[in-house]
This record gives structure tokens, sequence and C-alpha cells, in this order.
């Protein structure tokens, strides 16, 4: 699926026509490809003080450890790549001000398809009010910075708990994420990230070798792109999707090299023949993505009890059966890492889609509890998160009525909605070993969507 409106606004007459109507002009976003360097430019590192070795030093320190182009003091020539702002340090709101206002000075020079990132503590970490409030307002400030970013750049932070320092492998790897072109369709998101024993030996190209990966719903759309790109970074993958979808789903697998199962995921029986399967073909079992997923869109008032069964029963039920089953029978080789697909949707209500809105709240919920679970002292460890997509250009959207597709595109700082490959990037980065501090997190990939709340 394509969206033609960003193809036509980037080219030959209809670029020039756009531009003397003033109408919006999304980039053509810059994605991953192998062997492109990690930015478009140098990376300016800012927030640190001269003479002390602090929090800022540090990150450029583990930056130039990737061949980058590191920089900590601004200039009036260079094309910045990205600007990283360090804030770990901030314990009252004015203690911002000197590296917010070096930011300001630099966004001009940011490139096209560059980054601006911060680094802060996590806010829960205190009952300071005075820190939580400078923590927290950090969160409204890279949300703003975000909306004014043009040409296809992005605005993202790390939001590190109290625990874990600021070059930990899992706040390095997530900086890295939002660095990179993996994260095109990121935009205006906070993640919270946690001390973890992630091991920072891990090979940066195949972060899944060895690893096998379970992907629902994945003989079209958003999951057979997941299984791909799972298999891009090392995973021996099974695709799963119904019995309808048999023909497409073995295309996957071969493609990938991998294995299908035709399941429906509402089978009482679903969690013990993917064990099953995933054992006798694979060895194992270490990765799970519960993506299968159906839209019965009415109106609450016109809605039949068959429309919102389904949905739950897809959205939501399976995911937990699911899960429950592979964890009680100790399902997993290594530390369980469960993505589950939630959507904008589900964060801020959507009309015409109680039913589906309910589903992916839900997921938002047992996400966050099941990452307690697998934290818990004496749980299995691992992680549980989930990523709520907003408009991606799928079969499943192509389904919604022109007007509403086209509005839907536009309302997001990124002028367009996203490709299947950004939510699988996404989803691979918190599969990764590295992302093994970010346990319970929601990462919208929407392309910082106006749809909130
Ligand atoms: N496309 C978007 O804009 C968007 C936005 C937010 C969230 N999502 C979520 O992402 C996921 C994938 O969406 P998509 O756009 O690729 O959808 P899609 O309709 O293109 O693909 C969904 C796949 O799930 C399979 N499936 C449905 N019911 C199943 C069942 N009972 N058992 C096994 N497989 C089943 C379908 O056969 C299909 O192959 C869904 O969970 C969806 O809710 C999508």
């Amino acid at each position: 699926m394509t969206d033609s409106y960003v193809q036509a606004v980037n080219s030959g007459f209809t670029k020039t026509l756009a531009k003397k109507l003033g109408l919006p002009r999304p980039a053509v976003l810059r994605r991953y490809r192998a062997g492109d360097p990690l930015t478009v430019g140098p990376v300016l590192v800012l927030g640190g003080t001269p003479g002390v070795r602090d929090d800022a030093d540090r990150v450029a320190e583990a930056l130039l450890g990737w061949d980058l182009d590191v920089r900590q003091t601004p200039d009036d020539t260079t094309r910045w790549g990205a600007v990283v702002v360090v804030l770990s340090g901030i314990e009252r709101p004015e203690d911002a001000s000197a590296p917010v206002m070096a930011l300001s000075a630099t966004l001009r020079r940011l490139a096209p398809n560059g980054r601006v990132v911060t680094i802060s503590r996590a806010p829960a970490g205190t009952d300071s009010p005075e820190l939580a409030a400078a923590r927290e307002g950090v969160d409204g400030f890279l949300r703003s910075v975000a909306k004014e970013l043009r040409y296809g750049a992005t605005g993202n932070g790390v939001q590190v708990t109290d625990d874990a320092p600021v070059d930990s492998p899992s706040v390095l790897a997530t900086l890295r994420f939002f660095l990179s072109a993996r994260s095109a369709f990121v935009d205006g998101q906070l993640l919270r990230v946690g001390a973890s024993d992630a091991d920072p030996a891990v090979d940066v190209d195949l972060p899944l070798a060895g690893k096998v990966a379970v992907v629902t719903g994945a003989a079209r759309g958003i999951g057979a792109q997941v299984a791909r790109t799972l298999a891009r970074d090392g995973a021996k993958v099974v695709v799963v999707d119904v019995p309808g979808a048999g023909e497409a789903l073995a295309a996957v697998a071969n493609e990938i090299r991998g294995t299908a199962l035709q399941l429906d995921v509402t089978a009482d029986d679903a969690g013990a023949r993917i064990l099953e399967h995933a054992r006798a073909r694979h060895g194992g079992l270490d990765v799970l993505v519960h993506n299968a997923g159906i839209l019965r869109d009415k109106l609450l008032a016109n809605m039949s009890p068959d429309k919102w069964d389904a949905v739950i029963a897809v959205n939501l039920a399976a995911q937990l059966r699911i899960t429950e089953y592979l964890l009680g029978a100790n399902g997993f080789s290594s530390e369980p890492r469960i993505v589950s697909l939630a959507s904008t949707s589900g964060i801020a209500g959507n009309r015409g889609q109680a039913n589906y809105a309910f589903s992916k709240a839900g997921v938002i919920g047992h996400t966050r509890a099941f990452a307690r679970l697998l934290a818990a002292p004496g749980g299995p460890g691992g992680t549980a998160n989930a990523v709520a997509p907003g408009f991606i250009e799928t079969d499943m959207t192509a389904s919604i009525p022109f007007v509403q597709r086209e509005v839907a595109r536009r309302v997001a700082s990124l002028q367009q909605g996203g490709q299947p490959v950004d939510v699988a990037e996404a989803i691979a980065f918190l599969a990764s070993p590295a992302a093994a501090g970010v346990n319970g997190q929601v990462l919208r990939v929407c392309g910082q969507n106006v749809v909130g709340r």
C-alpha cells in the first residue's frame, strides 16, 4: 500500500504546484537500509558542563564507539544529523534553560530526516515536587519540539530510571534506535528505560541470531513485515494465520525460510499448538509477537453482539490466553520477549471503534500487568511491551472511506501514514536483547498523530 500523495508532492510538476498552493508537503522518510550510515550527519551532544565529566560526556563517548562524528560544541556551519540533549542532571525547572536554549540555537541547522533525542530521568522515580516538575517538564517540551520539526526530522526521548546509568546498554540501545532510520515513523515519544543486564556485545546487525520468534496474523500487512524484519535480524520465525490465509502464509514462510502454522488464535489450544510447533520445528521459543487483529467498526448504537465479541476474542482474549499458557507451561527457552499490537485508538478512543478501542486499551492493560509479573522477584524475567500504531498503510486501513483515510494520514506531525516496516522495526527493537531494560512500555508508531489524550 502506498500513499501516492507523498510521492506526488515530492516530484516534478506536482511538487511545484503543491508548493504554490501551500498544500501539506510530507517528506519522503529515510528508512533503514543495510550499510547506510546510522545518522544523516554529525551528532551534537548538548547539556554538558565544561570541565566536569558528566552524563553528556558519557553519552558522547558511547556515540564515538559507533563510528559517528560526535561533537559537543555547536558551530554555525555544520548541518547536524542529530542533536542529543542530555537533561539527566536537571534538578529544578530553571536548570533546563541553558541546554534548551543551546538546542534552540541549532534547530535551523538540523538536516532533513535529522533527529532530536532527549535523555532525561524518569519522573516516577522521585517524591520531590521540584525534581518531579523538572523531569516531567521534559515530556511536554519534547512533544512540542517534535511538532516543530520539519522535513522528516523527528524528536523522541529516553527517560532513564534512577537505578540506571545513562550509558547502560539498554539506554544506549534505545538512543541508537531513536537516532537511526529504523524509527522513521516514531515521533514525539518518550520511552522509559531501566537498568538491565543486557549483553552489550550482541551483534547490532543480527541481534536475534539463535532466537525463535512466533508472529500471529503474519500472512499479510504488518504481521508479514514483522516476520521479515525479525528474520532479517537473525531469528527463525514461525508465522501464524487462519487456514483461509494459508497460501499467503506459506509464501511468507518460504520467503524468510521460516515455518507456517495455520491456526485461529482464538482456538482453545492455540498456546499449546504454538509451543508444540516451535519446539518441534525450531527447538524452542524466545519471542512472541501478538499481531493478529480485526476491525468490526460500528457506532455503539448500531453494535451487534457478534461484532463486539469477535473483536474482543481475536484482539484481546486470544493474546491473554496464549501468553498465560506459554508462561504457565514454562514455554519460553530464554527470558520471554512479548510484544503486543495495541493502537492509538486504544489510547484516545475513536468514533465507531468502541469494540476495537476496548480491545486495544485492554492490550495495554495486560502488557503492564505481564511486565510486572515477569519482573517480580522469582519471576521469569524478560519483557512485555506494546506497540501502538497510528495510521499504517495496509489492507486494513485501505478499507477506511477515502475522506476519513486522507484526514487520518495528514493529522500527524509527519503528515503521512506509516508503512508496515515502521511498526516492524519498533517490534524488532523491543524484541532485541539490548532492549532488556524496556519493560511495560507502550511505544506509539504514529508519526506523532494528533490522536491522544
Ligand atoms: N493498519 C493500521 O493502521 C493499524 C493501526 C493500529 C493497530 N493495528 C494493528 O496491527 C495489527 C495488524 O494490522 P494490519 O493492518 O496488518 O491488519 P491486516 O488485516 O492487514 O492483517 C491482520 C492479519 O491477522 C490475521 N488474523 C485475523 N484474525 C485471526 C485469527 N483469529 N487467528 C489468526 N490470524 C488472524 C488476518 O488473517 C490477517 O492476515 C492488528 O492487531 C491491528 O489491530 C493496525
